[in-house]
């Protein structure tokens, strides 16, 4: 999967702007060291330090990361997989906004997450959650299949169940003290091309293998079969359901 920054922070900035919520979840103190789990292009990670804590941001993507240091040259951004980054700190807390559906290795980054916080140390993150996108997810792969794409599945996703994703935290060792399911309507930022641009950066995988003509073909009849129930008031409302979870390190 590739990100794009420029895009990512010109079409789908509402990410890092809900993300404004966790962080008051978090209530980072000064004198704490914070893990930013999947940072993005840095900007709950420059809010974290603006709360006087110490943070480390870690991205997967060199392209996110290269938006992140030009944006906050002054905060230390690093280059990690979430399933097996290695780290020298152990961190007060680890945070995480909108990025651990993108790891479909789930438990091994649930193991890197506990082995990378202090005793007693907390996991602030929210991710999709079971259901999440489920009317976009069904619509492209109806119009995928109908053009004989039969193999077409969303296997770069993983939407776990409030009861699936706190089993495993707590099989790793985690006390969750919160976890919460719940639905966001997120409105898309452009009212023309909201659904199409978002399909574009989140969904690009739904298109490997398929030729430009049939893509262009599956956007459009997308967006035909999904306005009458996601386009509102003028604007796309993409139906998230979020995963909130708060849990401890034993
Ligand atoms: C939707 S963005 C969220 C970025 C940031 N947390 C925010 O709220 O703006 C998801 C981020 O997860 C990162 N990501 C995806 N898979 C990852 C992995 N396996 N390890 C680390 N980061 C990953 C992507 O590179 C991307 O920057």
């Amino acid at each position: 999967m590739q990100w794009n920054a420029d895009f990512y922070t010109q079409k789908h900035a509402f990410v890092f702007e809900y993300g404004a919520g966790l962080v008051e979840v978090l209530a980072p103190q000064p004198g704490e060291l914070i893990l930013d789990l999947g940072c993005g292009s840095g900007e709950l990670t420059a809010e974290i330090a603006r709360r006087g804590a110490a943070v480390v941001g870690l991205d997967a993507s060199s392209d996110m990361l290269a938006r992140a240091r030009q944006q906050f040259p002054d905060l230390d951004f690093r280059l990690g997989d979430a399933a097996s980054f290695e780290l020298p700190e152990r961190f007060d807390a680890v945070f995480s906004n909108a990025t651990l559906h993108w790891v479909t290795a789930a438990d091994a980054a649930i193991r890197q997450l506990h082995r990378h916080l202090r005793p007693g140390g907390r996991l602030v993150a929210e991710l999709g959650g079971q259901g999440n996108v489920g009317q976009i997810v069904a619509a492209v792969l109806g119009q995928l299949h109908r053009r004989g794409y039969a193999q077409a599945a969303a296997h770069w996703w993983y939407f776990p169940s409030v009861g699936e994703y706190a089993a495993r935290l707590e099989r790793a060792g985690f006390r969750v003290r919160l976890a919460q399911h719940f639905d966001r309507e997120t409105a898309l930022t452009d009212p023309e091309t909201g659904l199409t641009d978002w399909i574009e950066q989140f969904g690009q995988q739904f298109f490997v293998g398929v030729g430009a003509s049939d893509r262009a073909a599956v956007l459009a009849a997308v967006n035909d079969e999904l306005r009458p129930v996601l386009f509102r008031a003028g604007q796309w409302m993409a139906d998230y359901k979020r995963l909130r979870i708060v849990a401890e390190k034993c």
